[in-house]
């Protein structure tokens, strides 16, 4: 599988196959890891990463990740760059090729990191936008995979605000063969080109995709059940009155006992608990879910290895 060059900027530019590869490689690269075996394939090699939001997992699975396989990474926040206000994002993506092997950006508006990487000589990888946020997904589907060693044929039920996270699972799990349902109020569906690319696909394939209002019956025979904060990064004015609308769908016992009786909760974190999740569904489910915060790392990390070049 040869990817050196490419850019990760949303799922929807990858094909199953190439998703699939990933994940292997993530699962080798992790075991690899644990056993103390840090395979220096990236020695030399540079990663710039641009943060215009707040970040835990993604600036740490990042850094450590890159040095695990024997590279340097260097962080810059918005008060030191502001990115496309103090030059062009262009200039910026010509200027930062001249120093590093690949860039991750953190930003707002998706079409700026589409502009960067249009720019960039070197690839880009998308660290979250308000569209997209494909690494928590390769991450997402690891969790999964190794959770029950198979993705195709499972059910997923995304429950919450159809936000950047939906619409990567949407992809996602499109891409992998697995069903995936997504309950939110009305008005706070996912973007219509992550579902039409969902629907598309699963039709092909034979899987579902489903919008359904009601969070009970949409959790009914799930395997995974997800859910993200109410209000993402940029929405903190919006916060309080998305508290009510989203009210009925908060992950609690009562709603995940109408899944499957294997079924996992995961949450990409942050967490805010007794909103989104309760502090007891996330403490059941710590295991998982503090699995798949570790498994940024190891996905990243495939995806780094291989589209360095
Ligand atoms: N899940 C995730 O992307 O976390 P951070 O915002 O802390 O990077
Ligand atoms: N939807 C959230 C995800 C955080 C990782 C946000 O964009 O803030």
């Amino acid at each position: 599988m040869n990817l050196k060059g490419k850019d990760f900027l949303t799922l929807m530019d990858f094909t199953k196959d190439e998703i699939l590869y990933l994940l292997d490689f993530a699962q080798e690269i992790k075991k690899d890891t644990k056993s103390g075996h840090f395979l220096p394939i990236l020695q030399n090699k540079n990663l710039a990463l641009i943060f215009s939001k707040p970040s835990l997992r993604t600036r740490v699975s990042f850094e450590i990740g890159m040095r695990q396989l024997g590279g340097n990474s260097l962080t810059l926040k918005q008060d030191e760059i502001n990115l496309g206000v103090r030059e062009t994002i262009a200039d910026t993506a010509r200027v930062l090729s001249r120093y590093t092997d690949c860039v991750m950006i953190r930003t707002f508006a998706h079409k700026d990191v589409e502009e960067f990487a249009k720019y960039a000589t070197v690839p880009t990888i998308n660290g979250l936008t308000d569209d997209c946020h494909p690494c928590q997904i390769m991450a997402d589907l690891l969790t999964i995979k190794e959770h029950f060693s198979k993705l195709e044929g499972l059910k997923l039920t995304y429950v919450g605000d159809g936000n950047n996270v939906a619409n990567s699972l949407l992809a996602g799990c499109a891409l992998v063969g697995m069903d995936i349902t997504i309950s939110c109020p009305k008005g706070y569906e996912p973007m219509e080109r992550f579902l039409n690319f969902a629907k598309d696909t699963a039709k092909k394939s034979g899987f579902k995709v489903e919008i359904v209002n009601d969070p009970m019956s949409a959790v009914s025979g799930a395997n995974v059940i997800y859910t993200d904060v109410w209000a993402s990064m940029g929405q903190e004015s919006e916060a309080q009155a998305r508290k009510e609308i989203f009210k009925p769908y908060q992950i609690n016992d009562k709603l995940c006992d109408n899944a499957a009786d294997d079924c996992i909760v995961l949450h990409c974190l942050p967490a805010h608990r007794e909103e989104e999740i309760t502090h007891s569904v996330l403490e059941k489910h710590a295991k998982s879910i503090f699995e798949q915060a570790e498994n940024r790392m190891h996905a990243q990390k495939a995806i780094l290895a291989s589209i360095i070049g």
